[in-house]
């Protein structure tokens, strides 16, 4: 199976990669490995840069046993040279798994198609469904579960908030999203939500979305290939009152997945404040992704 949108899991599905993710991290934390993945080659295909992602996959493999390769923007022919079927194909006889970052969605739908082993939306321009998967396992370990806690969702609706949406929704999350109304997650997620059952509360006002939640999570304002709509973002959130700040985030716990542009979406004062669990949140990136690795490998 491909892991393109955090839907591509059922709840169960969701609770068994999470579960994995937990038990690995325990066994992790006692210096051990698994062996998952041994002999076994992730390729990880990049058309944006990455921290996160990229280290905690090739780590990831490496702990599982297994060996990751790194292929940039200029490494192979993907999206230039040869048509993404072509390298699905191809790469399919080498590798045993596909992880790729690529801008059009479209793109790792067609490795998807094409390819004969998983392929995993390592984010695209509308999704990051591994990022919501440290986003769950860290909202699970603080709150002890998803019953008791609800999240606001400052900032843009795009990539990142919309793989979230539909993840709360799978574990039924209670959410609130605000975002400036130009920026808004698309009519579909919301349908997907609704379907699932929980679809979120919107809203264009931060200070509403905040009042009665227990964590407040947020995003770049300009994301990676929006660099010429960057002055016109900026205007558009930073003026509707999006920044968040020591003031709007008040005792909630902070989350991000970062990078962060301090003094644009978050403050350095809030980032680095006792509420902020974003450095959980980002090594759970790790956990989470050889939680997902070895289930679809299993
Ligand atoms: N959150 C996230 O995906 O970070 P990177 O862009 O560093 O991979
Ligand atoms: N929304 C951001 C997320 C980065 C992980 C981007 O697409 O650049």
């Amino acid at each position: 199976m491909n892991f393109l949108n955090i839907d591509d899991l059922t709840r169960e599905q969701l609770e068994d990669v999470l579960t994995r993710a937990s038990d690995l991290k325990e066994r992790t934390a006692r210096g051990k490995t698994a062996d998952t993945m041994d002999g076994q080659t992730l390729a990880m295909l990049f058309e944006k840069p990455s921290t996160r992602t990229r280290v905690s996959f090739e780590t990831g493999a490496t702990q599982l046993g297994g060996h990751a390769i790194f292929l940039g923007p200029e490494d192979i022919h993907l999206g230039h040279g040869e048509p993404v079927k072509d390298t699905a194909r191809a790469l399919s006889r080498y590798v045993d798994v596909i992880m790729a970052r690529v801008y059009d969605h479209a793109d790792v739908v067609e490795l998807g198609a094409y390819s004969t082993v998983p392929v995993v939306n390592g984010l695209t321009d509308d999704a990051h469904p591994c990022q919501t998967l440290a986003d769950l396992l860290t909202i699970k370990e603080r709150f002890d579960g998803f019953d008791d806690v609800t999240v606001a969702w400052v900032g843009d609706g795009n990539n990142v908030c919309q793989s979230f949406v539909i993840g709360a929704a799978l574990v039924g999350l209670d959410l609130v999203v605000a975002t400036p109304e130009e920026y808004g997650v698309d009519d579909a997620v919301l349908d997907r939500a609704a379907e699932l059952g929980n679809r979120p509360e919107i809203t264009t006002d931060p200070e509403e979305a905040v009042s009665s939640v227990d964590v407040v999570y947020t995003d770049v304002w300009v994301s990676m290939g929006e660099e010429s709509e960057r002055a016109e973002k900026l205007d558009a959130f930073s003026q509707a009152g999006f920044q968040i700040t020591d003031d709007l985030l008040g005792d909630r716990a902070l989350m991000h997945c970062l990078p962060a542009h301090r003094g644009e979406e978050v403050t350095d004062a809030a980032l680095e404040s006792e509420n902020s669990i974003v450095w959980e949140q980002a090594e759970n990136r790790l956990h989470a992704q050889k939680g997902l690795l070895t289930y679809l490998l299993a």
